[in-house]
């Protein structure tokens, strides 16, 4: 019988460079996108999947992750006392989930990361959402990704085409397509030059993992950038297991790169109710001054 995904891994130990001076105390994971920070979006996307053990991989200067999804009892009365219930009850649901939390001593990459989740995960399935990648959240890609890991039992990835001008940034896949957009991966290049690059299929950070993978990478050596790298385990589990790939076709900002998280932070407020009304018509007034 297929195992139900019930677990999500979080992995937020990196040094997020890309943001540096903003990242030197705070993590990058609790950039605000509007007026959450991007982690919690990810934490949505699980919530609504009906997943419901929360494992977040940290590191130095992380400790605002853990206050964000704890207790706030001071803030609480504060807001009780003036009445604002609307705001009280989004701040107390925050708190209402099972996280635990892990320390990756040294940010040995992100496979190394996956694999500190291990004594929590056991011998589950489990989802692993990069909170630096932003899905829209009117897509369903993660719900999408668990009725194909149901119907083949095996590791799902999720898939994006990107142009050729930015495969050297991902992981990137050859494989057949099995049905729509559902494709059966045969080989895999981490970041290859634009020449090498077996297809522009990259990987994005989404994927449903078996256990199986904690023994593959406790024995795969560092690669790219000296860093035990998942997209090195993952080439070794298609040698003996089948691995899927499913191409995402709705939107996607990559919120660990000052352009992408420009976007991201455009397009959701352009769907915020609270915002997207004065916003819009400032972005209008602004295009046309625009060289
Ligand atoms: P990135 O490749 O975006 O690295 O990691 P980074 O350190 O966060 O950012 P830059 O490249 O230095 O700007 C992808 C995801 O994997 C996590 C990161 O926190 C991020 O969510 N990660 C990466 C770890 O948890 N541990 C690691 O050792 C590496």
């Amino acid at each position: 019988m297929v195992k139900k995904v019930r677990k999500a891994v979080f992995p937020a130990a990196g040094l997020g460079t890309r943001f540096l001076p903003a990242t030197k105390a705070s993590p990058k994971e609790m950039l605000p996108i509007v007026d959450k920070p991007m982690i919690q979006y990810a934490v949505e996307e699980a919530e609504a999947c009906k997943i419901k053990e929360y494992i977040v991989i940290t590191g130095k200067s992380k400790r605002a992750i853990e206050d964000h999804f704890d207790v706030a009892w001071e803030l609480e009365e504060n807001l009780k006392s003036k009445g604002k219930n609307a705001i009280l009850k989004e701040i107390q649901q925050l708190a209402q989930h099972q996280f635990a939390y892990i320390r990756q001593g040294e940010p040995l990459g992100l496979g190394h990361a996956i694999l500190c989740s291990q004594p929590f995960v056991k011998d589950e399935p489990f989802a692993v959402i990069l909170s630096d990648d932003i899905i829209d959240p009117d897509d369903n890609l993660l719900g999408d990704m668990i009725k194909i890991y149901n119907r083949h039992n095996a590791t799902v990835l999720a898939l994006q085409r990107v142009p050729k001008s930015e495969i050297h940034r991902y992981g990137v896949i050859a494989g057949k397509e099995v049905r729509r957009n559902v494709y059966k991966i045969s080989d895999m290049v981490e970041k290859p030059k634009a020449s090498a690059a077996p297809s522009d299929l990259a990987i994005i950070g989404r994927y449903i993992l078996t256990p199986d993978i904690f023994n593959i990478i406790q024995k795969t050596p560092p690669g790219k950038g000296g860093e035990i790298q998942l997209t090195d385990a993952l080439k070794i589990l298609l040698k003996r297991k089948p691995v899927y790939g499913y191409l995402f076709e709705g939107k996607r900002y990559d919120g660990g790169d000052k352009v992408g998280y420009l976007k991201a932070t455009v397009e959701l407020a352009l769907k915020n109710k609270g915002v997207k009304d004065e916003f819009k018509e400032y972005l209008l007034s602004r295009v046309s001054s625009i060289t």
